[in-house]
């Protein structure tokens, strides 16, 4: 699937997504800078934050409980933050649009 990744500056990264994989994952294999995933993708760091752009919320689906509590220790958090460990990759979300925060943590 094609996911773009939106940096805080404007800079856009489009990257070809092997289904499976999640948004984390995925950007850091194509070298998006701006994702820190400290935790390896475990739900256990907030530093892979993201904003689920407005047209691609229903498909990311809703936050789990984990990953609600998770969100605490990220800056800035909005209704539409995510950690995108927690969101796989899947035809589904071909097209899938998110930005990145400011900083992560
Ligand atoms: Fe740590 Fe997503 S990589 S919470």
């Amino acid at each position: 699937a094609k996911i773009t990744y939106i940096e805080h500056d404007g800079t856009r990264h489009e990257v070809e997504a092997e289904n499976g994989l999640t948004v984390m994952e995925a950007a850091i294999r194509n070298m998006v800078p701006g994702i820190d995933a400290d935790c390896g993708g475990a739900c256990a760091c907030a530093t892979c934050h993201v904003y689920v752009d407005e047209a691609w919320l229903e498909k990311t689906g809703e936050r789990a409980s984990m990953e609600e509590s998770m969100l605490d220790f990220a800056s800035d958090v909005q209704d539409n933050s995510r950690l995108s460990c927690q969101i796989k990759v899947s035809d589904a979300l071909d097209g899938l649009v998110v930005r990145l925060p400011e900083q992560q943590g």
